[in-house]
């Protein structure tokens, strides 16, 4: 576990002075100042206690290059900190002002098909141009020198959602220093790029462009580089601007707000440098998965964060409007959102944003304040939600434990989804998201962890869809099991190494000896899939659903596993398709093909049993009752109800409701939409 810096201290600290944080965006440039004043006065009766600003004001500071507007900024500052309400204050870097591209077009970016993308909506701004670094110094290095010791600034907010690609001239000056730094030598890249196939052999990095657009399938090792090189290069754009704002003086927290699972940036690598972790989340009403999806996204916060407690920056009260079809929240639903992100670790709940625009692309995105004014549902819905994150303040700073581990990787889902594989219906997130769906539906807490992990301490460590392994990963995995664990490797991992070349040999290579397994060829599986047969020894004693392979199968033999299923006809009749394998004080389980979720369910139903893995109540890992989800974050045991029926749920022992303050001995109601937080000791 890494040690807690001062600034993540001053994080806690902010907490403990003020309980939960609640509030959002606040984007007071866009209003005038008497609407400041109401501002200030609703977010009291709300019991907002942060917010953001000034995330898009670059053009209100600088309306012309040079000029520094903070008139307005220190009055909303001022206002904000007399009404006591702390403030996350951005460095206004994510939309630069109109001018800075119309002088200086290199600033912008320049996408695949190799055009330039033009002022007039947002992120108009190359991560590669140095003009653009130099003007978003300057403004973060007079905005952090102002207003680094006013009492209202509590943390510091750099950009907004770093996600930004480029694939101009100056991102290729810079990817190719990005290799040089690398690789070191071009002969070094083209062992790693492969540049013998179809005669691509560089002579000197000079010769080197992004991948722009080609007349056909590009190298995926340089694919592979240049989604590494750009996560790394808006990293270099956020470091830069952290260290002006350390170097003006300020010792609040910094922070920007992470996208989940975003495809474009690795956040294992970014973790260490955020001094909080924050995240946007916007689960989208209609899926009927949103609950258990979001609760991955909320888990790899934590994760990243090493079990620390997190910012949920942003989340929609009501409708999105990016979507094609936008679906309003109950206030209940979205108080029911913001309390399962409490469970899952956040000490601070936030939207996007505090007042709905009239004007500008996001005018029907919903607020905490909207159109409709405080005489509304969701701005009563606002209100509960403060009474509520008052009552859960003794969760704050609390953790939460975690027995299994979930690999995420980006390197590896960068890799495994480049095209021309066997199939391209293989998806790395969809099957991550499988795989934790059955932790969820039992109410199991897990850590998603990267492939640099070492694993110990988890009593069962799931590998989903890893494409790539490396030794390092292989042999902790192996120590793991060695040592007691259960693993769990699924289809098509292992396939590659860290340059994204096949590895030679039965697969998969490196984890052979652990899995006891070993294949031949990975194939699609016709659109009718490939029954399975389950051998008694995992079917004994009661009968499971009729298993089916889909999407893809490995052509297998086992090498001393014992097999748990096998395909029954075509080609693949007799193959192997899941296997155990003993191996010290623990057992590598491996499958070898994509199987249906019932199958899945009962494998990881299993193997949770075969570890004594335990639910949040301390029980055995069952499927819970139909949309309940239980978390156990410290001593508070989170039950949420999203199903659309009441459930009745057995607790042992006298719990007190933080919510309802309502005592519970054994039996807890609770209607739908409904959250208990219940804890053993009374805390007031
Ligand atoms: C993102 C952005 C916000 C806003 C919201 C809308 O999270 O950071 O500025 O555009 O989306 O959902």
């Amino acid at each position: 576990m890494s040690t807690t810096t001062a600034p993540r201290r001053a994080f806690d600290a902010l907490i403990t002075e003020r309980g939960l944080a609640f509030g959002g965006d606040y984007n007071p440039e866009q209003w005038a100042p008497d609407v400041w004043r109401e501002d200030v006065e609703l977010m009291q009766q709300a019991g907002v206690n942060l917010v953001t600003v000034g995330v898009f004001s670059w053009a209100t500071i600088e309306p012309t290059p040079g000029a520094r507007e903070w008139a307005w900024l220190d009055e909303v500052l001022d206002l904000l900190h007399a009404g006591g309400i702390a403030v996350d204050l951005a460095s206004p870097v994510a939309s630069p002002p109109p001018w800075l591209g119309i002088r200086h077009p290199e600033t912008l970016p320049v996408d695949r098909d190799g055009v330039r993308l033009i002022p007039g909506s947002r992120n108009q701004f190359s991560p590669a141009s140095r003009v653009y670094r130099q003007h978003a110094a300057a403004i973060t290095r007079d905005l952090a020198e102002r207003y680094a010791d006013h009492p209202a600034v509590r943390m510091w907010h750099v950009g907004n959602e770093y996600g930004q690609i480029d694939h101009g001239d100056e991102a290729a000056r810079e990817f190719r220093l990005w290799l040089r730094r690398r690789y070191g030598t071009i002969e070094t890249l083209n062992e790693a790029w492969g540049t013998a196939f179809w005669s691509q052999h560089y002579a000197d990095f000079d010769e080197i462009l992004p991948p722009r657009r080609m007349p056909y399938l590009v190298n995926p090792t340089q694919s592979l580089d240049f989604r590494r090189y750009s996560s790394d290069q808006l990293l270099e754009c956020y470091r830069e601007l952290r260290d002006v704002i350390r170097d003006a003086g300020a010792s609040q927290p910094i922070t920007t707000n992470f996208m989940g699972f975003h495809a474009l940036t690795d956040y294992w690598a970014w973790a260490g440098d955020i001094d909080v972790i924050s995240d946007d989340q916007y689960p989208d009403p209609a899926s009927p998965h949103a609950p258990a999806d979001i609760a991955l996204v909320q888990d790899l916060m934590r994760s990243l964060g090493d079990g620390r407690s997190w910012v949920l920056m942003e989340q929609a009260i009501s409708a999105t409007s990016w979507r094609e079809h936008n679906l309003p929240k109950s206030p209940l639903r979205a108080r029911r959102d913001s309390l399962q992100a409490v469970a899952r670790g956040a000490d601070a709940v936030c939207y996007f944003q505090w007042r709905q625009a009239r004007a500008g692309a996001e005018r029907f995105h919903s607020a905490m304040l909207p159109h409709a004014g405080a005489d509304s549902d969701v701005f009563r819905g606002v209100r509960r939600q403060g009474d509520d994150l008052k009552k859960l303040s003794p969760v704050a700073g609390a953790r939460i434990d975690a027995d299994v581990a979930i690999l995420f990787d980006w390197s590896s889902w960068w890799a495994g989804e480049e095209p021309a594989r066997p199939t391209a219906r293989l998806n790395t997130m969809a099957e991550i998201t499988r795989w934790y769906r059955e932790l969820w539906r039992r109410g199991v807490a897990a850590d998603v962890v990267p492939a640099a992990s070492d694993f110990s301490g988890y009593r069962t460590i799931l590998v989903p869809h890893s494409y790539i392994v490396e030794p390092h990963t292989a042999a902790a995995l192996h120590r793991a099991v060695e040592a007691g664990a259960h693993v769990v490797v699924g289809p098509f991992s292992g396939v590659a190494d860290a340059n994204a070349q096949v590895l030679t040999g039965r697969s998969p290579v490196l984890l052979r000896a652990l899995v006891g397994v070993s294949g031949e060829e990975w194939g699609g599986v016709p659109d009718a899939g490939s029954p399975l047969a389950a051998d008694e020894r995992w079917d004994a004693g009661r009968t499971l659903p009729e298993p089916s392979a889909r999407i893809l199968a490995e052509r297998l033999r086992s090498e001393g596993a014992d097999v748990l299923a096998r395909h029954t006809i075509g080609d693949l009749a007799g193959v192997p398709a899941l296997a155990r394998h003993d191996v010290g004080d623990g057992t590598a389980w491996y499958l070898g093909a994509v199987v249906d979720d019932a199958t899945l369910s009962a494998l990881i139903g299993d193997v949770l049993a075969a570890a004594g893995v335990t639910d949040a109540f301390g029980a055995s890992a069952g499927v819970l009752p139909e949309g309940l989800e239980a978390v156990r974050r410290g001593d508070v045991l989170f039950l949420l109800n999203h199903a659309d029926t009441p459930l009745d749920i057995t607790v042992e022992g006298s719990r007190i409701d933080l919510l309802t303050g309502e005592e519970t001995n054994g039996s807890v109601g609770i209607a739908p939409g409904e959250v208990r937080a219940l804890t053993e000791r009374r805390t007031w």
